[in-house]
């Protein structure tokens, strides 16, 4: 068997599009199992940037089939432009399929969010593209899915009583204009059309494909501190990007995983709101930014940045089970003085190993810092671990004993080429 799951240990946007495109070159399979288009995945190929959102990220490598799998909420614009660019730039879609069972984002979970993140209160800083509105509907039963867009009839009745009830919504609480029911079924007729061949029951051929010994990779979006029920809550996303959320979102037994393999940036970031205690506000903060190009692949935010944190980092080796970690954009720390890592949080007095369930309390640890010397070399085209500088390796390996995980690919650049290899994943 060998079925290996990619995750996120912090707030998204460690670099698992990239080490997604990295594995895939041995793969057969790359399987997404929950979040939409909020995800924003880069693969780097040569100099040439690929920003993919809904398109698994094996479809760069050209080599391996890729499911949109039935946890996912899928924008269907957004993907067939997706697709459309795709092959515009000499890419194919021809190996992408879509699991029957994902639910469909429809303009009002769009336009919901964009009315609560500007109306409420309680704004949480996300990505406005409707993915908890998709989810609540879905966990409210009156979601519309992949599979009706293969009988456009049950589509259309679908469509009149969620819209109806949104309506009323928009109109009575909002203040705002009705969407049309013509102009939805036009469009989203348009869109079941181009993506019907691409419908299947992928958990049929995910589970073929387990038995046939072929390797799957299921990639995360989002991360640990974003899950639903175990993220900085309510400053999370709506899906379970925890490696549990293989099983209901690929449809995929608990014991059918291998591995799980964590990844996690040498620094941390942060888009939207919620407590970071790690947080640099300062000058050092906009030098993480600027050296890392921390800005959102999907909404164009600047990423808020800080030290390390292995408080969520052990959280996240517990939660997800890994096997290997994957340790990227340590190139960005060179030219430091000192570095920092957090090994807990003092919060009223007392340390706390363990990560709290009261983000209230999160927004007044203090982080409790271990600091190592920096290095001044440029580390970016280094591919063997031996040539790393001292101070890095003592770096690394703090990591490591600390989570009590390998490292196992050491990230030094966005490229595809730009890893160091320490132990072979699979
Ligand atoms: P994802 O959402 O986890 O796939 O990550 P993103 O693509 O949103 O953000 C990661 C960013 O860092 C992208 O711009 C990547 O090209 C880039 N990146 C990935 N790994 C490295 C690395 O090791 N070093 C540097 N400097 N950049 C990296
Ligand atoms: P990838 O897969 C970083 C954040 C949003 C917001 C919160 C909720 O690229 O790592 P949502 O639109 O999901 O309801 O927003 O989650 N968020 C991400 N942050 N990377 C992502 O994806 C994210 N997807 C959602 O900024 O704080
Ligand atoms: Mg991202």
């Amino acid at each position: 068997m060998a079925n290996y799951v990619v995750v996120g240990m912090q707030w998204g946007d460690e670099g698992k599009g990239k080490i997604i495109d990295v594995l895939a070159a041995r793969a057969d399979y790359v399987v997404r199992y929950q979040g939409g288009n909020n995800a924003g995945h880069t693969v780097v190929v040569r100099g040439e940037k690929f920003a993919l959102h809904l398109l698994p990220s094996g479809i760069v490598s050209g080599k391996t089939k890729c499911i949109i799998g039935p946890g996912v909420v899928i924008d269907p614009a957004v993907l067939l432009g997706e697709m459309k660019e795709l092959v515009a730039r000499g890419g194919s879609v021809d190996n992408l399929f879509i699991s029957d069972r994902a639910h469909i984002v429809m303009p009002w979970h769009v336009k919901m969010d964009e009315l609560r993140e500007e109306f409420s209160e309680g704004r949480i800083g996300t990505t406005k593209r409707g993915i908890g509105p998709c989810y609540a509907d879905k966990i409210t039963r009156i979601g519309i899915r992949a599979v009706d867009f293969l009988q456009m009839d049950v589509f259309a009745k679908k469509l009149k009583i969620a819209l109806d009830e949104k309506n009323e919504i928009f109109t009575k609480i909002y203040n705002q204009p009705p969407l049309s029911y013509e102009k939805i079924l036009a469009d989203y007729t348009e869109y079941a059309a181009a993506l019907r061949d691409k419908i299947i029951d992928s958990i049929e051929e995910i589970n073929k494909a387990i038995e046939e010994d072929k390797i799957v990779l299921f990639e995360g979006a989002q991360a640990m501190m974003l899950d639903i029920t175990y993220g900085t809550y309510p400053y999370v996303t709506s899906s379970s990007p925890t490696s549990g959320g293989v099983t209901t979102g690929a449809g995929v037994a608990p014991g059918k995983i291998s591995k799980c393999i964590g990844v996690m940036k040498a620094y941390t970031t942060r888009v939207g709101d919620g407590p970071f205690v790690t947080e640099l506000t300062g000058e050092l903060g906009e030098r993480l930014r600027t050296v890392g190009g921390e800005y959102g692949v999907t909404t164009g935010r600047a990423r808020r940045c800080g030290w390390l944190d292995l408080v969520v980092g052990k959280y996240a080796a517990n939660i997800n089970g890994l096997s290997d970690i994957v340790l990227t954009k340590i190139d960005v720390l060179s030219g430091l003085d000192t570095i920092k890592l957090c090994t807990g949080y003092e919060i009223d007095g007392k340390i706390h190993h363990a990560f709290p369930a009261s983000t209230e309390s999160l927004y007044h640890a203090k982080p409790v810092y271990e600091e190592f010397p920096g290095w001044k070399e440029d580390i970016s085209g280094i591919t063997e671990y031996e040539d790393l500088p001292a101070a890095c390796k003592t770096y690394v390996k703090r990591i490591e004993e600390f989570l009590r995980c390998r490292v196992s690919i050491i990230s030094v650049g966005p490229d595809r080429v730009q890893n160091i290899l320490l132990h072979e994943i699979f």
